[in-house]
């Protein structure tokens, strides 16, 4: 049976963050209503939503009184834990439910379940106990990443090691936050990233490549169309398919891979949810990846995910900020995204930008000037 939640209606979101914020201006133009739950007062989605709970993330009234007044619920933030699933699911309509969360929360686990799905991945060993060092030391090899397998992001909870010492001393420093995983050191020759859409009424769709380039971990910039051969451009859209319906997702699944010299794919990692490296699509697609969720969540038909222009998009950190207020009034060519976060931390995802152009190249070229010499544009 199809399933519709009509403009109007209100959509609960989970996390209050940049991302919860695009999903809500996106949902707000399609005339829905929102109420987001985060912790911080004024967090970025709250400012642009209806209605706010201002409570911890495992605040289990919090969840049921925000499940009260939405119609529909979803999420910008993957660590809900499964109990506040099961209510959501309870006293509202939380059409991705628990099953994706559950996987991508922990990285053995959604390395185990991608592997199942005869999609490689870096060759991988579980590290539980310190006892567990020597064997994954000998199966894996160096240079290899050691991860936790709970909570890391932006290269948080991570750490590149060389020899038997770096290991040891990190997996002892790790393992205090819980299970990790060793990985081996993919020498790739580009990182991308494909967003997928599964909609709640089996509609299956899939965003252009996106090229990413990190710069200390960090997402620096997307690059769409990425510089992959056509077959890679497809065969990494297969694979994203493949994950979304093997996961039995719903709604927007992110999946990060690595594209090596001879052109084969391993996936790094799995985001349940819209994405970073997809923040290009509300310029350079005719769907843009929030509009898309939306739509998934709620049951209406997708949009189309044609990509209407060569597009980069580069993050603005807290240390990048002041500097791009002071060129405000020379970005002409230039679209701007501030999230509306208070304090300009150094690494902190304060908001991006997005340049759309003839050729990746000359986009490239455009924000390269535009921070060297902001007066030429
Ligand atoms: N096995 C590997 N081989 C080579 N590079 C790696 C490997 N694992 C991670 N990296 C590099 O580190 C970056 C961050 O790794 P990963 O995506 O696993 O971490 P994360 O902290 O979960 O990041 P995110 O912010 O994407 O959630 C990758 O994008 C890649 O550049
Ligand atoms: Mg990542």
């Amino acid at each position: 049976m199809t399933q519709l939640v009509r403009p109007g209606a209100t959509i609960g979101i989970i996390g209050g963050g940049q991302l919860g914020r695009m999903m809500a201006l996106a949902a707000k133009q399609m005339g829905y209503r929102i109420a987001v739950l985060d912790p911080t007062p004024d967090a970025p989605c709250a400012q642009v939503a209806d209605q706010t709970i201002t409570a911890a993330y495992d605040d289990l009234e919090a969840a049921k009184r925000l499940a009260e007044i939405s119609d529909v619920i979803t999420y910008e933030f993957e660590n809900i834990d499964e109990e506040t699933s099961r209510q959501l699911t309870e006293v509202s309509d939380f059409p991705q439910g628990f099953h994706v969360l559950g996987v991508t929360q922990h990285r053995l686990k959604e390395k185990e379940a991608i592997v199942g799905l005869d999609v490689p991945v870096a060759p991988y060993a579980a590290i539980d106990t310190v006892g567990d060092i020597a064997f994954a030391r000998e199966k894996i090899g160096f240079p290899a990443v050691l991860k936790t397998c709970r909570g890391g992001y932006d290269g948080k909870g991570q750490a590149v090691v060389k020899n038997e010492s770096e290991l040891n001393e990190a997996a002892e420093k790790l393992l205090l936050q819980g299970e990790l995983v060793l990985e081996a050191w993919v020498p790739f020759q580009c990182e991308i990233s494909v967003i997928v859409t599964k909609s709640r009424n089996g509609e299956t769709d899939v965003f252009p490549v996106a090229e990413n380039v990190q710069k200390e971990n960090i997402l620096h910039r997307s690059i769409v169309p990425a510089r992959v051969s056509e077959e890679t451009e497809e065969k990494a859209k297969g694979l994203a398919i493949r994950i979304a319906d093997g996961l039995g997702a719903v709604g927007t699944l992110a999946v990060e891979m690595f594209v090596k010299e001879d052109g084969e794919i391993y996936v790094n990692e799995l985001a349940p949810r819209p994405h970073n490296s997809g923040h290009y699509t509300i310029e350079a697609c005719k769907t843009s990846q929030f509009e898309q969720h939306v739509r998934a969540i709620c049951g209406l038909p997708l949009g189309s995910t044609t990509l209407l222009s060569p597009v980069v998009m580069e993050n603005i950190l807290g240390e990048r900020l002041e500097r791009l207020l002071e060129s405000l009034g020379q970005t002409k060519h230039v679209n701007i995204h501030l999230y509306g976060k208070k304090e300009a931390k150094p690494k902190r995802k304060m908001g991006h930008v997005t340049v759309l152009g003839r050729h990746t190249d000359a986009c490239e070229h455009k924000l390269d000037t535009f921070w060297t010499e902001p007066t030429l544009h």
